[in-house]
């Protein structure tokens, strides 16, 4: 399985002169280095009002573009002030989009209901998801970890109801992105065996669902650096990463991106 290393850019970089900054070097950066990520796909996911232009520039490159969310409310358009369909980004250029990302869940207050209905938005309009979930810090000291992220995959469950996905293209257009919240910006990371015994979990806990999809790839994020990458690169369990603060420097990025090529090569 190849790998996938995503960049969420979240609400980064400050201007466009700076969007074309950091582009500059991540293509500067990966020509240097040659097509030697052969085992690993590379996305960026900038904020919406920089997917067109970035999209437009990486457009020969082989790195993918993501949103980082879409509404919920329409795959094409309406009367939705302040929102973003799934037809719009996938227009600007995207071919994926991040949906459930926690601060999403935290600052929006994105329900499961509403989660489902952008996940069959962005289905109905071709894009695939990297789907979030994660525990916050309490639910970890509780040991709820599982249980937490079980209530949040049953979006998943609700989804395979509907007609928007078949089961044989669930791996295809569907990436898990395990996000500890505590772990998100802070420098402290799960053990390399606590996420790859709870990415088994999830890769079960979807294969129940889906019996007949091949197995799903999820990834691991909060805090992933060009130091750490290595270590979660070597578990079987853990398919790439999802990385925020490190993807905003090309080198931290693609450094990250070759410790995932260089393990599952
Ligand atoms: P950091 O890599 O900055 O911890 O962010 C992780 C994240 O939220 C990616 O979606």
């Amino acid at each position: 399985m190849q790998a996938w290393v995503i960049g969420n850019w979240k609400q980064n970089p400050a201007t466009s002169k700076d969007v074309n900054t950091l582009l500059d070097n991540l293509l500067v950066a990966s020509e240097d280095r040659g097509a030697d990520n052969p085992y690993c796909h590379l996305m960026v996911a900038p904020s919406c009002v920089h997917l067109a232009a970035v999209s437009a520039r990486l457009q020969n490159a082989s790195i993918q573009v993501s949103a980082q969310n879409i509404s919920a409310h329409s795959a094409t358009v309406g009367a939705y002030t302040g929102d973003c369909s799934a037809q719009q980004v996938a227009d600007a250029g995207a071919s994926w989009t991040l949906l459930g990302h926690s601060e999403r869940r935290q600052y929006h207050h994105e329900s499961n209901d509403s989660l489902l209905a952008k996940l069959n938005c962005a289905f109905a309009q071709g894009l695939g998801v990297v789907l979030c979930i994660g525990e916050t810090q309490e639910e970890y000291d509780a040991k709820q970890t599982i249980s937490v992220l079980d209530e949040q995959l049953t979006v998943v469950e609700s989804l395979l109801q509907t007609d928007s996905v078949q089961t044989q293209a669930l791996a295809e257009r569907l990436i898990i992105a395990y996000e500890p919240v505590w772990a998100i910006g802070t420098g402290k990371v799960p053990t390399v065996s606590e996420v790859s015994a709870t990415h088994q979990h999830i890769k079960q806990q979807i294969a129940s669902f889906a019996p007949k999809s091949p197995e799903v790839t999820v990834l691991y994020g909060g805090s992933v650096n060009a130091d750490n990458a290595d270590s979660f690169a070597a578990s079987a369990m853990i398919d790439g990463a999802l990385v925020g603060g490190a993807s905003l420097k090309a080198d931290s990025f693609l450094a990250i991106a070759d410790a995932f090529s260089r393990a599952k090569g």
